[in-house]
């Protein structure tokens, strides 16, 4: 089953307004949550599936290893996820919350439709006891529509946390706070600060899938508004902030170009090596993302690594703020 929270009509208006706005600023840049209809969903499991990207077996590692603590800590009933993608991993979860005896119903949330569409089906066909309610939603503005219930557990995993930039951070796990109830669970993954010649591949690979998936919105923005950006005109950029300790990635035009975007009657230039922001991946330091939660009333309970220490689990408890 699924609840739909966002459609077409919607996602193009909200898309106009941070076009809009992103495209008229004096640096151009881009929410990355529009990097995910059905082909840019698409290209992040691939993503997730080369050498040099190694968020994703590695927190899936983690998962392997800590999945029946957290069902032993939460008693969780029901787990939602937010920006769920597949849920793949989440498989891990799920099925240590089943031997445990406690989990009644799963929740996956995501803004792309295709995606979670395709997951609640895989879902609802492997766990035949398990109450499967997908809620196609943008997590930054549709958390009232997560169900309710008591003892719940939020995962939030892969490091998307660290694609919000840090006051949208700071206004989600407020607003997220805000819809739990005292005791209730956020499961959060997060990248860890590292060596940048390890992170800067792993949004920078061989095949150049990563670059695809970049120029992705570019696409989104032609078929949703009519724009007519020459896809292949840009090129992919992956850089290492070491100040902020994100990575930051850019679509740098290639030569001069002039874009129409019809609905909204707006024509943007790009100079020549122009470079525009489509994301930021931020990484994360256990006092830094502790202090981050606990200011949103969330006590960080348990911290759990690899054992090379490049991404974290985090076990979390809403509590009373202040
Ligand atoms: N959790 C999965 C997928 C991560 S990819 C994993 O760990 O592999 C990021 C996911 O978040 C995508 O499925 C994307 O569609 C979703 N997403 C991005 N921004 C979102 C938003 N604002 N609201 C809801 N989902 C969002
Ligand atoms: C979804 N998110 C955690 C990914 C990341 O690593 O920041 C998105 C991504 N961007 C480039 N590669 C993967």
């Amino acid at each position: 089953m699924l609840d739909v929270h966002l459609d077409d009509q919607d996602i193009a208006r909200h898309l106009r307004a941070d076009v809009a706005t992103g495209l008229t600023a004096p640096a151009k840049w881009l929410p990355p949550k529009w990097f995910y209809d059905a082909r840019g969903s698409e290209l992040f499991e691939e993503i997730t599936r080369l050498p040099e990207y190694y968020p994703t077996r590695t927190e899936r590692a983690i998962l392997a290893g800590r999945a029946a603590d957290v069902a032993a800590l939460t008693d969780a009933k029901t787990l939602v996820e937010l920006g769920s993608g597949s849920s793949e991993k989440t498989r891990l979860l799920l099925d240590a919350l089943l031997r445990h005896g406690t989990l009644g119903a799963f929740a996956p949330l995501d803004v792309s439709e295709a995606a979670l569409r395709e997951a609640v089906a895989g879902l609802t066909a492997d766990y035949p006891d398990l109450d499967v309610r997908g809620v196609v939603g943008d997590m930054t503005r549709h958390l009232q529509h997560i169900p309710d219930g008591d003892n719940r557990v939020v995962a939030f995993l892969g490091g998307t946390i660290g694609n919000l930039v840090p006051a949208e951070r700071a206004t989600f796990l407020r607003d997220l706070r805000a819809v739990l109830g005292e005791g209730e669970w956020l499961l959060l993954g997060t990248d860890l600060v590292k060596d940048p010649a390890i992170v800067v591949p792993a949004y920078d690979d061989a095949a150049g899938v990563t670059a695809d998936f970049n120029r992705n919105v570019l696409r989104v923005i032609n078929s949703r508004l009519g724009a007519d950006f020459d896809v292949d005109a840009y090129d992919h950029v992956a850089l290492w902030d070491a100040r902020n300790e994100w990575i930051e990635m850019r679509l740098r035009a290639r030569t001069a170009q002039r874009v129409t975007i019809p609905e909204l009657g707006l024509t943007v230039d790009y100079a020549e090596g122009e470079e525009m922001r489509t994301e930021i991946s931020a990484k994360f330091r256990r006092d830094g993302l502790a202090a981050e939660l606990a200011a949103a009333g969330f006590a960080l309970r348990e911290w759990w690594t690899d054992p090379q220490g490049w991404f974290a689990v985090s076990l979390a408890q809403a509590v009373t703020a202040g």
